[in-house]
């Protein structure tokens, strides 16, 4: 049965954490911006916390790098982990938002997660993220919530805001989770292959943050979920 694993972390200052992230990791900590620092630091060591655990590994037996779909860049797109022994490794996603970040792991498919800090949100995001005739998510910050089911959607793709928000819909009639295409021009990038099934749900990030995940699924498997807080000081 496909695990997949959500890790959740508040963000700790980058001063904290830097001894404890590994070369790499400092370096892709010093080109960010000065605003994200403590975010970026935060989830760089929680995304490879998170892989050893899965992994049950050392946290210094594998690592997380990047890799872009659209360009190859290793400085940017996919996260993508590694093992030191070469052993098998979950798909991995991670999102950082307001003061939570966010790791998601799936051993059975591609994940994407999102989470969003609680904001005043504008009429503008609705014209931004809604498909034709899409209701918004059912619940309190119904508009933030689809955006963040779009944005987990789009990063188990691959494709990230390369894709239009508005091809697909992440809520039925009722404002529950699911996802149809209905852009037949991103049908390729957001189709399933046969087989597979998309996953979306709803994640509890308590009430200052919302969050969402979806995976790519083999068609008849159920899945389990664990999620938990992981504190990282
Ligand atoms: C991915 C994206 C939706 C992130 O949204 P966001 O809400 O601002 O940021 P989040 O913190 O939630 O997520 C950022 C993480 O998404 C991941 N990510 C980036 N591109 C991704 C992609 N194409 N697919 C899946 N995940 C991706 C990265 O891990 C990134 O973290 P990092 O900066 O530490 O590497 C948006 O930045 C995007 O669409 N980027 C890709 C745009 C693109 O295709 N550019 C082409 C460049 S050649």
């Amino acid at each position: 049965m496909p695990l997949i694993r959500v890790r959740r972390a508040g963000v700790v200052p980058a001063a904290v954490l830097r001894q404890r992230l590994t070369p790499d990791e400092r370096a892709r900590l010093d080109r960010a911006a000065p605003a994200d620092r403590d975010a970026v630091a935060s989830v760089l060591l929680l995304a490879r916390r998170a892989v050893a655990e899965a992994c049950r590994v050392e946290p210094d037996a594998v690592r997380v790098r990047r890799r872009c779909p659209r360009c190859g860049s290793a400085a940017h797109g996919v996260p993508v982990a590694d093992r030191a022994d070469g052993g098998p490794v979950p798909h991995v996603s991670l999102s950082r938002g307001g003061d939570l970040v966010v790791v998601a792991l799936c051993d059975a498919g591609p994940v994407g997660v999102d989470v969003e800090p609680v904001r005043p949100i504008g009429d503008d995001l609705a014209r931004v993220v809604l498909a034709p005739g899409e209701p918004p998510a059912a619940g309190s910050h119904g508009l933030l919530r689809t955006w963040s089911r779009t944005e987990a959607v789009l990063k188990a793709a691959g494709t990230g805001l390369a894709v239009d928000p508005r091809a697909l819909r992440v809520s039925d009639a009722a404002g529950r989770p699911a996802v149809r295409v209905v852009d037949p021009g991103a049908a390729a990038a957001l189709t399933p292959a046969p087989g597979t099934r998309w996953w979306l749900t709803d994640v509890d990030a308590g009430a200052d943050h919302i969050a969402a995940l979806a995976a790519l699924l083999p068609q008849d498997a159920s899945s389990t979920l664990d999620d938990s807080s992981s504190p990282l000081a």
